[in-house]
């Protein structure tokens, strides 16, 4: 047992879960069909856990319990008999991804010990993250992106123009490209999926130094487990557009609408994050089918131990 309160084998476990919801949600892409590719991950991934020998609750998911039939916040899951865990999840990481076959969706899982993590609402979140090696609070939300990127290449030893920086293509993140490209940061531009954008931040051979900007909470929640296990920082920060977001935070446990929170607030204890690729990307390629079999790639993290897997799965179609 580690200190996630989850043995070797259960945590191996986990990627089946990712691997079912890849597998499902692939056989739809490139179909230009959002929906039918986000529930057939929805239904796959449900069927794996349900599997599995834990006695889970859903904290991040598909929604609240009137608009997501399944997966949803509060549900149950798991064939009981093991622990209690809270699951965040993301059956499908880029749905628009997927449906235009374009790189870097992924079907991604957090396992947490209850309680464990911010039961985040679906609303947006500012984030800031970076990868391992710099000095704790170099980065920080309400300092402008460009000043955050000019912080990293100092801590570096590097100019800012060798600084490259990952942002959702977004008109609301004009005023931080603008920012970044005045400081003379390189901007990564993404169309989608900013859990794999915070964690190339941690993996050098993606040439992120830093994720700027705002996506998803529940993906932001995702990404901290993931950069728990791996190492580095991140600071969110819940973004409410009108008053029924700000009703589900308060439902949601949520009292500061207005806190900054950093990674260990977000993901209070150690942690699993599993992530199986949709389609090829950076971070893991994508599900193949060929020569009679189905071959996925998936990456397990622990935070209790600090270790990265990557774990290749074949089996006869
Ligand atoms: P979905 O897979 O749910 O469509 O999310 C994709 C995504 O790009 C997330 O990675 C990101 O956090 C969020 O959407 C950004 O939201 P929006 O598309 O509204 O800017």
């Amino acid at each position: 047992m580690s200190s996630t309160g989850l043995d070797r084998g259960l945590v191996m476990e986990a990627v089946r879960v990712t691997e079912a919801a890849a597998i499902a949600a692939w056989r739809e892409a490139g179909r230009g069909d959002e929906k039918a590719a986000d529930q057939a991950a929805v239904d796959a991934m449900r069927r794996a856990l349900n599997e599995v020998a834990i006695d889970g609750m859903i904290v991040i998911g598909e929604g609240e319990r009137d608009e997501a039939p399944m997966l949803y916040i509060g549900e149950r899951v798991g064939a009981g008999g093991g622990p209690r865990i809270d699951i965040a999840l993301d059956p499908l990481e880029g749905t628009t991804l997927t449906a235009k076959a374009m790189p870097d969706a992924l079907a991604v899982m957090a396992w947490a010990p209850e309680g464990g993590m911010l039961n985040a609402p679906d609303t947006y979140m500012d984030k800031i993250a970076c990868g391992p090696g710099y000095p704790a609070g170099i980065i920080d939300l309400d300092a402008s992106a460009g000043t955050n990127a000019e912080a990293l290449a100092k801590a570096k030893g590097v100019p800012t123009s060798q600084i490259t920086v990952c942002v959702l293509d977004r008109p609301r993140h004009a005023e931080i490209i603008a920012s970044l490209r005045a400081a003379g940061a390189r901007v990564r531009l993404i169309t989608d999926g900013d859990v794999a954008g915070v964690i190339n931040t941690a993996d050098p051979d993606t040439g992120v130094d830093l994720y700027v900007g705002q996506g998803g909470a529940p993906e932001g929640v995702l990404a901290c487990a993931a950069l728990k296990c791996v190492g580095g920082q991140f600071q969110g920060r819940l973004v409410f557009r009108n008053p029924d977001e700000r009703a589900r935070a308060e439902r949601l446990g949520v009292k500061d609408f207005d806190k900054k929170y950093d990674l260990h607030e977000i993901v209070r204890a150690e942690a699993i994050f599993v992530a199986t690729g949709v389609t090829k990307g950076a971070l893991l390629d994508g599900v193949r089918i060929a020569g009679g079999f189905v071959e996925t790639h998936s990456l397990v993290m622990n935070s209790s131990t600090h270790t990265l897997r990557q774990v290749r799965m074949r089996r006869p179609l």
